[in-house]
C-alpha cells in the first residue's frame, strides 16, 4: 500500500483519482483550498481519506502534507482559459507559483514521483493535427502559458534534483462531478445540465470548433500508470492524455439532444478570447511508454455523464 497526495482533491479530477485509489486499496491524503474544489465531491469518501484544507501557495503547509508520501498527483489549479485572460496574475500565482511550491515540498520530502496535470492548451492554435509531444508549444492564453511553464518546472526538477516527474497533457477531460455552475465551467458540464433542464446552450462561435473530449476514467488510469511506469521511460517526460479523436461542438450538441431529450436549438454567440479552434491528440507516446489505452470512448463517456447529472437533479 502506498500513500498518495492529491493536490486539488476537491476538484472533479482530484476526487475521481481519490475514489479509484481507495478502490485499489491505496492510502489517500488530499489538500485543497476549496476555492473551486467542492466538499460534496468527497462526501462519500471523507472517512477514508486524510483531507486537509491547504492552499498550495502556503509552502510550509504543503511541506507538512508531503511528509511520508510516495506519490504526488498535482491537480490543484485555476483551470480556466477565460478566467486567466481576465486575471493573469491570479492564474500565474496558482498555476505556476503553486506548482513550484509542490515541487519543492515533494523534493524535500523525498517523494518517489510527482505526476502533473498539464494541459493540451500548451499546443496553441497550430494547424497541425493530431498534436504530438514533439511539436513546438505555442500557448495562447495566460492559462496555457502557466500550464506549460509548470510542465517545464516538472522537467527541471527531474534534471536538477533527480525528482521523478511526469507531465500529462490533458485534453478536455469530462465526466461526473465536473462543476457546471460557473461561467468558466467546461462546455460539456454546462451543456448537459442546461439541456437536462430544457434550457438553451450557447456556442461561442460557429460550433465548428472541435475537441478531443476525454472521459475522466481515462485520465485517472493515465495518472496511475504514470506512477508505476519505469522511470527510464517516463521520468522528466510529457505525455498526451486523450482519445485520439475529435468531435465538433455542433456534433456533440446533436448527440446531447438525443441523450437529454432536449428538443430545442442552440444559440450562437461571439467567439471566446484565447480559444483555440481544433484540438486532437496523438496518443502513441502514452501508449508506448505508459501502457495507456483509452478505456471509455467519447459516446459512452457522454452517456455515463448525462446519466450522472440526471440522477443528481
Ligand atoms: C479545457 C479545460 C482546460 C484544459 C483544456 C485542455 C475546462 C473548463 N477547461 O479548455 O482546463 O486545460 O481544456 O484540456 O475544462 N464553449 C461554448 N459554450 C460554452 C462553454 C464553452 O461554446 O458555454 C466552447 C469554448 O468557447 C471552446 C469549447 O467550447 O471553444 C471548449 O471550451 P471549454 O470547455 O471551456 O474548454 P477549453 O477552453 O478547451
Amino acid at each position: 500500500m502506498a500513500l498518495y497526495l492529491i493536490t486539488g482533491i476537491g476538484g472533479f479530477i482530484g476526487s475521481s483519482l481519490a475514489r479509484e485509489l481507495l478502490r485499489r486499496g491505496e492510502q489517500v491524503r488530499g489538500i485543497d483550498n476549496f476555492s473551486t474544489g467542492r466538499r460534496e465531491n468527497l462526501a462519500q469518501i471523507l472517512g477514508q481519506i486524510d483531507c486537509r484544507e491547504i492552499d498550495i501557495l502556503d509552502l510550509e503547509a504543503v511541506k507538512s502534507a508531503c511528509a511520508g508520501v510516495d506519490f504526488v498527483l498535482h491537480q490543484a489549479a485555476i483551470p480556466s482559459v477565460p478566467k486567466s485572460v481576465l486575471d493573469p496574475i491570479a492564474s500565474n500565482r496558482a498555476n505556476v507559483d503553486g506548482t513550484v511550491n509542490v515541487l519543492v515540498a515533494a523534493r524535500d520530502a523525498k517523494v518517489k514521483r510527482v505526476v502533473y496535470a498539464a494541459s493540451s492548451s500548451a499546443y496553441g492554435d497550430t494547424p497541425t493535427l493530431p498534436k504530438h509531444e514533439g511539436m513546438t508549444p505555442d500557448p495562447i492564453s495566460p492559462y496555457a502559458v502557466a500550464k506549460l511553464a509548470s510542465e517545464r518546472y516538472m522537467i527541471s526538477f527531474y534534471r536538477c534534483y533527480g525528482l521523478e516527474t511526469v507531465a500529462l497533457r490533458y485534453f478536455n477531460i469530462f465526466g461526473p462531478r465536473q462543476d457546471p455552475s460557473s461561467p468558466y465551467s467546461g462546455v460539456l458540464a454546462k451543456f448537459i445540465t442546461l439541456m437536462l433542464k430544457g434550457k438553451q446552450p450557447t456556442m461561442f462561435g460557429d460550433g465548428e470548433q472541435s475537441r478531443d473530449f476525454t472521459y475522466i476514467d481515462n485520465a485517472v488510469e493515465a495518472n496511475l500508470l504514470a506512477c508505476k511506469a519505469p522511470a527510464v521511460q517516463v521520468a522528466g517526460k510529457v505525455f498526451n492524455v486523450a482519445t485520439g479523436r475529435r468531435v465538433t461542438l455542433n456534433e456533440t450538441f446533436k448527440l446531447l439532444q438525443e441523450l437529454t431529450s432536449y428538443s430545442g436549438t442552440a444559440t450562437y454567440g461571439e467567439e471566446r478570447g484565447g480559444d483555440i479552434k481544433h484540438s486532437m491528440a496523438d496518443i502513441s507516446l502514452a501508449e508506448k511508454h505508459l501502457g495507456y489505452k483509452p478505456k471509455v470512448n467519447f459516446e459512452d463517456g457522454l452517456r455515463r455523464t448525462v446519466e450522472w447529472y440526471r440522477s443528481e437533479t
